[in-house]
């Protein structure tokens, strides 16, 4: 398979009638275009090239399709107010990769390269990144085992692929959460620090069950005593109290969130007491009782800061109050990641 030149090929061009910003979603809108290079054990990496979506097979005896063997992020790419793009906190996505690639026995990724790659696929869809304030180009590098053949081994051959997908801006509604306390989504020493696949298999069950029971998603507690808050189902948790900030510790079987680390940065940053510990349901339960309570949210980088309003288990629940300090940071981490705000700037890299 060739590069493409990308003036060619009008079959594969971003559909004449994208909807406006508001209206993209999320994952919605595949750009036509992905960055991929190949590993082969025992060369290395491949120089990347940028190819066609629709042209990249994936083969159905692979590690990835069969035992999931595979390892992904998702970043974001913004327009500034001056109109210019730049990435969010990009190398803080490739260690994370490296990290997940490593649990996984997949090959190590040189830092550099996927910048490259990531840099590449923005400026091959620049053109679709969305205006300034009004949504992001979404970016999913996917690294899987790729070598045909049965039987659970280290592959000799993967592929990553750099994927692209305008987003909206998340609408950061309150959401009401259930709290699962019979499916468990990451155990200790299982994956859960990982972001694979297996992970979302493991949730999505527990995740439609919540919305049956009516609620938005499923909050994910300890695989030991089905107690302590874990995450959301693409969110990290946070809780405030009248005196500080609680966010659940990372005891390897919940995602090192790089949102979560922005937050805690500008949660510091403004005078907030942050301590990354153990909180429990009865935890919940009593600070809501003795009206310390303030706020619980959740972040990420697709839903970037959502507000919970309720947690509910079996009988019993919280409802925290609808809090300021939820919705000045949503501001605070919107501004810092679109380049509003010139604070941070080693969060954000020019493409
Ligand atoms: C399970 C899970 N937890 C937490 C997060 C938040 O991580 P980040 O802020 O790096 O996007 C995500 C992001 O998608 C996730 O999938």
């Amino acid at each position: 398979m060739s590069s493409l030149d990308l003036s060619q090929d009008a079959a594969l061009r971003w559909p004449a009638s994208l909807p406006e910003p508001e209206a993209l979603g999320f994952g919605l809108y595949m750009a036509p275009f992905a960055v991929s290079a190949t590993h082969e054990a025992g060369e290395g990496w491949s120089k990347p090239e940028v190819l066609p979506r629709a042209a990249l097979g994936l083969e159905l005896a692979s590690g990835a399709l069969q035992y999931g063997l595979s390892a992904f992020e998702g970043a974001k790419a913004y327009r500034a107010p001056d109109g210019t793009l730049h990435l969010f906190r990009p190398r803080e996505h490739i260690a994370r990769l490296r990290r997940s690639a490593a649990r996984l026995c997949l090959p190590d990724v040189d830092e550099a390269a996927v910048m490259k790659m990531l840099q590449r696929a923005v400026e091959v869809h620049r053109d679709w990144v969305p205006p300034a304030g009004r949504g992001a180009l979404y970016l999913r590098p996917t690294l899987f085992a790729c070598e045909e053949g049965l039987g659970l081994r280290a592959a000799s051959r993967h592929r990553l692929v750099v994927l692209a997908s305008p987003a909206s801006n998340p609408l950061c509604a309150p959401k009401r959460l259930w709290a699962e306390r019979e499916l468990i989504r990451a155990a200790d020493g299982g994956l859960g620090a990982a972001k694979t696949a297996a992970n979302y298999a493991a949730s999505l069950f527990g995740a439609q069950r919540a919305r049956q029971r009516g609620f938005d998603d499923a909050l994910w507690l300890d695989a030991r005593e089905h107690r302590y808050l874990g995450e959301a189902g693409a969110a990290n948790l946070f809780v405030a109290l009248d005196d500080r900030v609680l966010t659940p510790a990372l005891d390897g079987s919940i995602l090192a969130g790089i949102t979560r680390d922005s937050v805690i940065a500008l949660l510091r940053e403004a005078g907030h007491r942050v301590e990354e510990t153990f909180i429990s349901l009865d935890d919940l339960q009593g600070w809501q009782q003795s009206a310390r309570l303030r706020d619980v949210f959740g972040v990420g980088t697709a839903v970037r800061l959502f507000p919970v309003a309720e947690i509910t288990w079996g009988e019993a629940g919280v409802r925290p109050p609808p809090a300021a300090l939820s919705a000045w940071l949503a501001h605070r981490l919107a501004e810092v990641q679109e380049g509003v705000s010139a604070d941070w700037p080693q969060w954000r890299l020019a493409c």
